[in-house]
This record gives C-alpha cells, sequence and structure tokens, in this order.
C-alpha cells in the first residue's frame, strides 16, 4: 500500500493505542463506535480545564472572556470545516442523535398530518425512532426507501416515494453498518424538486469524507465529536439559516432568550437560540482540537490510504472459508460487516477480544436493517487512520485462528 504520509507517527498521537489487551497488542478496530483521540485533543480539554475553565458568554471577568473566545473560536472552525456560509448556522448539541431530535422536534412543529417524512433502511436507530415518534404524534406518514442487493438506497423507489406532500428526506451519508456512501447531493436534488427538505446523517463520514454542506446543498448536517477523533458528549447540527429561524425553539432555559418576565419570554438569535444552558464547553475545545488534527493532514491521501487498506482487509477476509460479507455497494468506506456461515456474531467476536482485536458484533442500533436482511447481527471491522496492515494482519490471524478453534 502506498501512502504518502507516516502512518506510524499518526499512530503515535494517540496514547490509548499503546496498550496491551488480553496480553495482547491492543488492535483497535471499533473506530465506527468512537474513535481514539490523538494527545493534542486530550491536551486542549486538559489546558481548558486548567487555566481557562470558566462560563462562556456571561461573565465580565477575564476567564470568562478567554472561555468564550476560545469556545466561539471553535464555531468558526466548524463552520469552516463544514463550508457552512454562516457561522450561526453551526449549532452545538451533545452529538448526532441530539442533533436529529431538535429536528425531529422543532422542524417537526411546522408540519401537519398528513405530510410526508421519507428516511431509509440502512437508518441508525437514532435517524428512525425520532420521526416514528414524531408522525406518531403528528398523523405524519413515514417512508422507508427500500434497499437493492448490493446495500444501496433504490433510487428508482425512492424517486417515486417523493410526492408534494414530502417535507423531510432524513437520511445516513455513509451507513454504519454496510459502508454505503449515499449519493447525497443526488438525493438532494431530487428532493428539492417537490419541496423536501433533507437531513443528513453524517456520523460515520466526518472522520474519513471531507464535508462541504454548500455542495451537497443540504438543509441539515449532523455529527457527533467523538467519531472524529473528539471527545464524547458533543455533536453539531448544521442547518441553513433561513430554515433555522422559521423554526421554533426546542429545549428552553438560559443562554437561549433575549428577555424573560412572568408575561412572556423572547428568544434569542441563532446560533444561541438552540443552546439552552450552560454548554460543553470542554467539548467544544476538544472538538475544536480534533478539527484542526483533521486539518493538519493531507485528507485526500488519508483517504486514499484508508480506502486501500480497507480493500486488502476485504480481500483478506474473503480468503478466509465461511466468510460472508455484508454490503457490497459500488462505494464505500470506512466499515465492513460480515458473518460466519454457522456461527453466532458474538462468540466470535469474544474469541477475537480474547486475543486482543477490538470488532464490535450485534445489530449496530440499525435492528430494521437486520430484519430487512433476514439477519440477527453482523460482525464489523471499523477502520480510521491509526489502523495500518499489522492490525488488519492480526485481525485475519486471529479470526483464522477463532475459526480453525470452533
Ligand atoms: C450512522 C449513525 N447515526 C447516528 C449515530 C448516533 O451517534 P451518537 O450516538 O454519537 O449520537 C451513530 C452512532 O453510531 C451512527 O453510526
Amino acid at each position: 500500500m502506498s501512502q504518502s504520509f507516516s502512518v506510524s507517527a499518526l499512530r503515535a498521537q494517540f496514547p490509548v493505542l499503546q496498550q496491551s489487551c488480553n496480553g495482547h497488542a491492543l488492535v483497535y478496530l471499533d473506530s465506527a463506535a468512537t474513535t481514539q483521540k490523538p494527545q493534542s485533543v486530550i491536551d486542549a480539554m486538559n489546558n481548558y480545564y486548567q487555566y481557562n475553565n470558566a462560563n462562556v458568554h456571561r461573565a465580565a471577568h477575564c476567564l470568562s472572556a478567554k472561555a468564550t473566545q476560545a469556545f466561539e473560536q471553535v464555531r468558526d472552525e466548524v463552520r469552516s470545516f463544514i463550508n457552512a456560509p454562516k457561522r450561526e448556522e453551526v449549532i452545538w448539541t451533545k452529538g448526532a442523535t441530539e442533533a436529529i431530535n431538535l429536528v425531529a422536534q422543532s422542524y417537526g412543529a411546522l408540519l401537519e398530518a398528513g405530510d410526508e417524512i421519507i428516511i431509509s433502511t440502512m437508518e441508525h436507530h437514532a435517524n428512525i425512532v425520532p420521526w416514528q415518534l414524531l408522525a406518531q404524534q403528528l398523523k405524519l406518514v413515514l417512508k422507508v426507501i427500500p434497499l437493492t442487493d448490493t446495500g444501496e438506497l433504490d433510487l428508482t423507489a425512492f424517486a417515486q416515494l417523493l410526492t408534494e406532500k414530502t417535507r423531510l428526506v432524513a437520511v445516513t451519508h455513509i451507513s454504519n453498518v454496510l459502508g454505503t456512501v449515499n449519493p447525497i447531493a443526488g438525493i438532494v436534488a431530487l428532493s428539492h424538486q417537490v419541496g423536501a427538505k433533507v437531513l443528513v446523517d453524517g456520523s460515520q463520514t466526518v472522520a474519513h469524507l471531507p464535508i462541504d454542506v454548500q455542495a451537497l446543498d443540504c438543509d441539515f448536517y449532523v455529527f457527533s465529536g467523538h467519531k472524529m477523533y473528539g471527545p464524547t458528549g458533543i455533536g453539531v447540527l448544521y442547518g441553513k439559516a433561513d430554515l433555522l429561524n422559521a423554526m421554533p425553539v426546542w429545549q428552553t432555559g438560559g443562554e437561549m432568550i433575549k428577555k424573560v418576565s412572568f408575561s412572556g419570554t423572547t428568544f434569542n438569535a441563532l446560533p444561541f437560540k438552540f443552546e439552552p444552558g450552560t454548554p460543553n464547553i470542554s467539548g467544544v475545545i476538544g472538538l475544536g482540537a480534533a478539527v484542526a488534527f483533521l486539518q493538519q493532514q493531507d485528507r485526500a491521501a488519508l483517504l486514499h490510504y484508508e480506502q486501500g487498506l480497507f480493500e486488502y482487509a476485504k480481500a483478506q477476509l474473503l480468503s478466509l472459508p465461511d466468510i460472508a460479507l455484508v454490503g457490497n455497494a459500488a462505494q464505500q468506506a470506512g466499515v465492513i460487516s460480515f458473518v460466519v456461515k454457522g456461527e453466532h456474531h458474538s462468540d466470535i467476536a469474544t474469541l477475537l477480544d480474547q486475543q486482543g482485536i477490538a470488532i464490535r458484533a450485534g445489530h449496530h442500533c440499525a435492528m430494521p436493517l437486520m430484519e430487512s436482511l433476514g439477519l440477527g447481527g453482523t460482525l464489523r471491522l471499523s477502520i480510521a487512520c491509526y489502523n495500518d496492515q499489522q492490525d488488519i494482519d492480526s485481525f485475519i490471524a486471529a479470526l483464522h485462528k477463532t475459526l480453525e478453534f470452533l
């Protein structure tokens, strides 16, 4: 595999990877669940607590001014990272899940009985349940895009599901089970033709592909910091300003108000309108360091390297007996799902763990997808920039041993 950067230098920035698990060097292939954090992210958060800790936007003292400045600077950095036109279009949330719930409940408040929402069969529960609940609350119609045999969205069926009553299409950019990269710009263009808005779940994308919300022309884009080398508990909702302005407030309290009296309350402008209470300040600082970490890389070279590792892992897996890959889309990234014929996924994952290999087994929070595939679960390995060929070789050797043992 050719590479124009040093993976060993990159890997050395991740302290958690320098340890053993169950007496073996740790092989971490579960980055789709959460990525590991580089030292720079850990240092930024420690540094904030050690030198700059104060509440933001409130106190008239030096420490609060420093904290506010650092906090708001990250908003500018994230704006530029996803190429959003305006900084107030970047809303802090706890993660992708909260961002989707915010849109479901706030944009949802503008919908009426009989309006239609379209999701897809490959969605994570986070992009199913909020819409299901909203549909029940408001008597909306929830439609689901089926998949092709290769694990891609059936775009012909999608075109037929769209009607003049479609108010929102909520789809994932990359499937956390199949690795399928969906053609988002095309989906957005088709949806806009009937006047529907589009929410894109970028949870599995941010660590791999550069995001340009203007090129995609999506109306909402959501992601979590912890899946892009940043901390847990912080995520982003990007939304087009005119839409966010038209949407009612969701959660309420301090920070999101302009004026409160017992006769009524007026609300703050974007982005604060959707950010009640003391925010996750250290999380935002850590996210800023994660953005800087990614921006310091040659993203094209990184993607090329990851894709090489991905193809290598797929080929190695297929060289073993009784392995079936789940999902074979023309464009895939990040995750590879597979099953071992005749064996339960949990047994395999446990035996791999005993050999220091961390992969995921189960339904991956995509039970409707599993149902459509007729599977109880899969094994899933997921790749990040710090993985190397040795990780894949160790995984394959351990899997080989496990299959022989069984
Ligand atoms: C595709 C997808 N969407 C949404 C989520 C939810 O992310 P979070 O738990 O960080 O809110 C995940 C997490 O695995 C995911 O993979």
